[in-house]
């Protein structure tokens, strides 16, 4: 009989996990006669023991579906509400993975997930995982699945707001996902031809953003679409998010830690509807009509597409692999048309941000789109 495995989903739901969930399941029962069971809703799962068990038939069906037929949650295994308290249930987790005799736990999610993952290792479970968001934001590894779908959501919706732009000769803010990587938001404003992208790798300034529709009236375009990101933030916005995040990382004493923390909440609260100010501003600034489109969670939503299916069940595939040859402790990285292991601890914490040489970013310049900087 071969190993025992369990698998979670966990974080924001994204477009290509129930194929991941399939890869992963064909090839470990069917190819190496492992035994696999889930857990539900994500960590929360876990901790109660909620079982998923997968039958012939619970793996086939699944490929094209969106969301995770697992559920999913924002559940930490060390911070989490159980009883109106907030409580450490690592122990229970080690006792149920014990339970039921696994000898791998694969987790798929976000950059949260890959932090989780890697304190559940530290208490020595054998622990692997696949990099997933519509963000596109986990480092270690080329892209994450969701993206691509999400990105594809999220442009469509750009060239639908053009016709309206245009025919009413307005400025249409649409606000993308994205709180701290602007990777859709630059993409999809790059293929759905954004005259300005708003990201929150580059501070705006409103004068330089009514400043380049300006001149797109003067050439004679009476309207203009603005991509903006959930994080795109103000220059002052973004120098005090600085400033708090420096005092967290150098606080001395977990009061000091702790005030920080507020006070950095505090702020992307103040900043939370960014967006629907800015649309004012540029009114004001530029005399023309302006509305605001929030795509929100439709662009999670949905069948993922074609490039999402394929890259999940490679990633899935090469994930039970890896858990064949007893390879722990890493996550399943895209790398180029194949994938890598790559240690937890070089993935945990750190995010991946659009760099300032970016390709993309350039691009955007060259075809004379502003970055509101
Ligand atoms: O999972 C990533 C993401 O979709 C972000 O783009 C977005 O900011 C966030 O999740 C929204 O989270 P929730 O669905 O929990 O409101």
């Amino acid at each position: 009989m071969g190993k025992h495995i369990g698998i979670l989903t966990a974080g924001g739901d994204s477009p290509g996990l129930n194929a991941a969930i399939r890869g992963v399941g064909k090839t470990a029962q069917s190819y190496y006669d492992m035994q696999m069971i889930g857990f539900r809703d994500g960590f929360r799962g876990l901790v109660e023991n909620r079982v998923m068990r997968f039958g012939p038939e619970t793996l086939s069906g699944i490929l094209t579906v969106g969301g995770t037929i697992l559920g999913t949650s924002r559940d930490k295994p060390h911070k989490m509400l159980v009883g109106g308290k907030v409580q450490d249930m690592t122990d229970a987790i080690v006792e149920n993975y014990k339970a039921n005799h696994l000898d791998a736990l694969i987790c798929l999610g976000g950059g949260g997930t890959q932090k989780n993952a890697l304190r559940l290792m530290e208490k020595g479970l054998n622990i692997i995982t696949l990099p997933k968001t519509i963000d596109n934001d986990v480092y270690g590894t080329d892209v994450t699945f969701g993206f691509d779908t999400a990105l594809g959501i999220a442009t469509d919706a750009i060239d639908r707001l053009h016709s309206t732009a245009h025919s009413h000769h307005r400025i249409i803010v649409v606000e993308i996902m994205g709180h701290r990587a602007g990777w859709l938001a630059l993409g999809a404003g790059i293929a759905g031809g954004a005259d300005v992208i708003l990201i929150p790798e580059i501070a705006y300034d409103v004068e330089s953003v009514a400043d380049a529709i300006r001149k797109r009236v003067r050439s004679g375009k009476n309207f203009s679409i603005v991509a903006v990101a959930e994080g795109a933030m103000l220059k002052e916005q973004a120098e005090a998010v600085q400033k708090a995040e420096a005092r967290k990382e150098t606080a001395e004493s977990k009061a000091e830690k702790k005030k920080a923390k507020e006070k950095l909440a505090e702020l992307h609260i103040q900043y939370a509807d960014n967006t629907l100010r800015l649309s004012r501003q540029l009114e004001e600034l530029t005399g023309l009509e302006s509305r605001v489109t929030i795509l929100g969670h439709l662009q999670r939503g949905g069948t993922p597409s074609a490039a999402d299916r394929l890259l999940a069940t490679r990633l899935g595939t090469a994930c039970a692999d890896l858990i064949n040859e007893d390879h722990y402790g890493v996550m399943v990285a895209a790398r180029g048309e194949g994938s890598e292991p790559v240690p937890l601890e070089e993935v945990a914490g750190k995010k991946n941000l659009i760099p300032p040489d970016h390709p993309w970013i350039e691009t955007a310049r060259r075809v004379g789109t502003s970055l509101g900087d």
